[in-house]
């Protein structure tokens, strides 16, 4: 702080008294002249005063500034010479070490720090001559002497002229960052740990709802198999009876009986729809068993050229066979639409979607569906819409997942739209997207190369 005293107002006046007792030889003008002289002096000793007050509040503010901001600074600092004698430590260094700031002017920096950080501070005065000194990490002794870890920056320092004239260290304690961290870690094993399990869990309430979903599926048709089969085997006896009674060369009144009672007419008229009914059940448990086989590993079909909408077409048609309810539909697509594509993969995507929008639509007053085919960008692009629910935005993220469905056991195994995704993307090239339409309803697209890349 730089002390000043202003001169009294009066100084000016005995300085005059002053020259007033001066030899008495001096004109009248001459005195003027002193006397004009010596104001001017005392004018600009009050101008200097003036200024150096100035600055010496500006310098006083500066200070407290830069005091402020060292004591809010949650990082440790200290500044120290080129020897590497503190030369300033902030509030939070004190704090840490548990020491005052007068206390620690004068001391060797690398006293602060633990043995092990000796040899790294030792260097730190070599070190800032060639530049910066970045994210050590050094261990303090902190106030109960334990070591403290901390990661240390340090910088050189100039003065005014540009010369070398000491360091500035900063560190920020580590301690709670690691425990952070090592908080964090834990919960991120909790939590994965937790996630496994319930991939595991939902593995096996979806194997199970998959399992009950395939013997639901098996169960009608071999039912119908077994009880064709029962049926088959009576009339087998009854056959094999009425044939000794032949073979034995009975009278014809007694074959005629024996005919008449074992209902011979009724079995032969019965075995054919009994054997075609067997062999469509057989069919149909074949069919499940291929289909599941399909899944567990798709096959690459054979890409060759088709007309997409013809595709279209039949697949509603192939859909809407077995639909309860009729359905509208509203087709925006050419004639034709020639692609070269895996055209089996193609047409069970569309029979997944097609028949996904008539099951949301089950029991709406006017299910309306909408098809468009166009084409964008060089691809051939499918809307499937349906005027349906919609899908929870929950949901939408979920619906291509393996085994996901919200429809009863028997009646949707969630695998059809987790296929349909996999052969739009793996087998045909392609993709498939799901939105809620604006105005209302699901809609799926499925975009597909125009020409196969490779395949
Ligand atoms: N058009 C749609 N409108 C509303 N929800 C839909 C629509 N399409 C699919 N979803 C929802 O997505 C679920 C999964 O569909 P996905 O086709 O994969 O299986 P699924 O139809 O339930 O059974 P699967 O097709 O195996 O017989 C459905 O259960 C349904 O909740
Ligand atoms: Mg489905």
């Amino acid at each position: 702080m730089v002390e000043t005293r202003r001169p009294g107002p009066r100084g000016g006046t005995a300085a005059i008294a002053r020259a007033a007792a001066a030899p008495l030889d001096m004109s009248e003008d001459a005195w003027i002249e002193v006397i004009r002289r010596m104001d001017d002096i005392y004018a600009d000793l009050v101008r200097y005063q003036v200024d150096l007050e100035e600055k010496n509040a500006a310098l006083e503010e500066a200070q407290r500034f830069i005091d402020s901001v060292l004591a809010s600074m949650s990082d440790v600092l200290v500044v120290a010479d080129v020897q590497g004698r503190i030369q300033r430590a902030n509030k939070a260094m004190v704090n840490l070490l548990g020491r005052t700031e007068a206390d620690l002017v004068g001391t060797e920096l690398s006293a602060l720090f633990a043995v092990s950080a000796g040899p790294a501070i030792a260097n730190f005065p070599d070190h800032i001559r060639t530049g910066d000194i970045l994210d050590c990490e050094i261990e303090i002794l902190a106030a109960g002497g334990e070591a403290v870890p901390l990661a240390v920056n340090c910088s050189p320092r100039y003065d005014s002229e540009g010369t070398l004239s000491g360091m500035v260290v900063t560190g920020r304690p580590l301690g709670e960052l690691r425990r952070a961290y090592r908080d964090l870690q834990e919960t991120h094993k909790q939590l994965k740990t937790a996630q496994q399990q319930l991939v595991q869990s939902e593995k096996m309430a979806s194997l199970g709802r998959l399992v009950a979903g395939v013997a639901h599926e098996l169960n009608n048709p071999i039912s119908f198999v077994f009880g064709n089969m029962h049926t088959l085997q009576r009339y087998g006896e009854r056959l094999q009876d009425y044939l000794r009674l032949v073979q034995r060369g009975a009278p014809p009144d007694v074959l005629a009986q024996a005919r008449e009672q074992n209902r011979i007419d009724r079995i032969l008229a019965d075995l054919g729809p009994l054997i075609a009914g067997s062999l469509e059940g057989a069919e149909r448990v074949s069919d499940i068993v291929q289909n599941l086989r399909r899944f567990a590993t798709p096959q690459r079909q054979k890409r060759r050229g088709f007309d997409l909408c013809r595709l279209v077409e039949s697949s509603l048609a192939w859909v809407s066979k077995a639909a309860r309810q009729p359905v509208q539909i509203l087709r925006d697509m050419p004639d034709e639409l020639p692609v070269h594509n895996s055209e089996g993969h193609v047409q069970q995507i569309l029979i997944n979607l097609i028949q996904n929008a008539f099951d949301a639509m089950e029991g709406q007053e006017q299910p309306r569906l909408d098809l468009c085919v166009r084409t964008a960008d060089g691809r051939a692009i499918v809307q499937v819409r349906d005027h349906g629910p919609g899908i929870s935005d929950d949901n939408l993220l979920r619906v291509f997942d393996p085994f996901f469905t919200t429809k009863p056991v028997g009646k949707g195994t969630g695998l059809g739209l987790y296929i349909s995704y996999g052969l739009a993307t793996d087998q045909c090239a392609g993709a498939l997207a799901v939105r809620n339409h604006p105005d209302g309803g699901a809609e799926f697209t499925l975009e597909l190369p125009m020409e196969a890349a490779h395949g």
